[in-house]
């Protein structure tokens, strides 16, 4: 058996870590091999719903877990931690864009991550999910600079998964037919869910849909999913953001498929595909053994540049909101 690993989850109490938790506990994220310490973090008010959480932990008998730390002491929460999922901040309600959360959600991040470059144990890799997620990755990362910045990301997985099915169900091809999709730049209504390398079944998915399709219909389909289900449910998406977050920590650990690609944002500080450096943009990733690779080579036609341009253009204004954030003394 291995060693246990601490996997923090922030917000644990909330909807989307409700859905989260369990899955975790059951090995579905990091391996039916893979025993696990549960470090779930909250704020005071919430003290009481997470523990109903941890019995029902409990009551599920996961023979990977365990141990299962409550707190809402951040030094206690990132003690050790070799995974964090970052879910704990305030969620949009109608009207809101997810850039309106950045006052309320920026202090959160800034404290959570001078706590991880203190407590954390120095190889953590850190999934921010709670919004406006690229930005708060950017200022936990920027708190934290003893960790290596490669190891922040922010969630594009369920943008990347309803760009998919969207695809899957126009196609009438089974989900797991749909390869390479990959979708740019911010978790907003900019991103660039980008179907000009996709493939389903083997065939170019623009040999199977027009491109007005893709204009009329899947972009801002998959860039306003979010909005769609806050007014159909009343509340944010939650069991499929818990999924995706599965997804992306697996991926992340475990490998993605040997013929196939994920998207996830992480430091564009190379400048791939011309996007200034400091930003958390997300592109086309391969992973193995842990670490993961951007996928180089892919053209862009002008009319994919200008849509990157957009999606570029909105970090660097989220960053400039947030630059007191990304000093170090706060
Ligand atoms: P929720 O309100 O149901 O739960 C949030 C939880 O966070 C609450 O239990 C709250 O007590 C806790 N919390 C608040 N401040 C905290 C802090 N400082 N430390 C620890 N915990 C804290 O919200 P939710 O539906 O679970 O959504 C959480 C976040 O995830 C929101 O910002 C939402 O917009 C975002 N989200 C992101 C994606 C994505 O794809 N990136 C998808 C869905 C939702
Ligand atoms: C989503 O994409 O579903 C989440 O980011 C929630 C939201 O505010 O849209």
């Amino acid at each position: 058996m291995k060693s246990p690993v601490h996997i923090t989850v922030t917000g644990a109490a909330g909807n989307i870590g409700y859905a989260l938790v369990f899955r975790i506990a059951s090995g579905q994220m990091l391996g039916k091999d893979q025993p696990v310490i549960l470090r779930l973090l909250e704020i005071p008010q919430s003290a009481a719903a997470l523990s109903g959480i941890a019995m029902e932990l409990e009551d599920c008998a996961f023979p990977l877990l365990q141990d299962i730390v409550l707190t809402d002491d951040l030094s206690v929460g990132f003690h050790d931690s070799n995974y964090a999922i970052l879910v704990g901040a305030k969620p949009r309600t109608k009207d809101m864009q997810r850039s309106d959360l950045i006052a309320d959600n920026a202090k959160i991040f800034a404290a959570q991550g001078r706590a991880i470059n203190e407590h954390a144990a120095r190889d953590i890799r850190v999934l921010v999910v709670g919004n406006p997620a690229n930005s708060n990755a950017l200022i936990t990362a920027a708190n934290a600079p003893n960790i290596n910045r490669q190891h922040f990301t922010a969630m594009m997985r369920l943008d990347h998964n309803r760009a998919k099915t969207q695809v899957a169900l126009k196609t009438r091809h089974p989900v797991a037919d749909v390869k390479h999709m990959t979708v740019w730049g911010n978790h907003s209504s900019t991103q660039f869910p980008d179907l000009g390398h996709c493939l389903v079944g083997g065939t170019p998915a623009f040999d199977l849909v027009s491109r007005d399709w893709a204009e009329d219909y899947f972009i801002p389909a998959v860039q306003h999913r979010g909005t769609a289900i806050i007014e159909a449910r009343g509340a944010s998406s939650a069991a499929s953001a818990a999924n995706a977050a599965i997804d992306h920590m697996r991926d992340w650990v475990l490998g993605t498929k040997e013929d196939d690609w994920t998207s996830m944002a992480i430091p564009s500080d190379e400048g791939h595909y011309g996007v200034k450096e400091g930003l958390i943009f997300s592109y086309p990733v391969t992973c193995s053994n842990g670490q993961y690779h951007i996928v180089t080579g892919l053209e862009v036609d002008d009319d994919m540049q200008n849509k990157m341009n957009t999606t570029e253009q909105e970090l660097s204004q989220e960053r400039d909101i947030i630059s007191d954030f990304l000093k170090l003394s706060n």
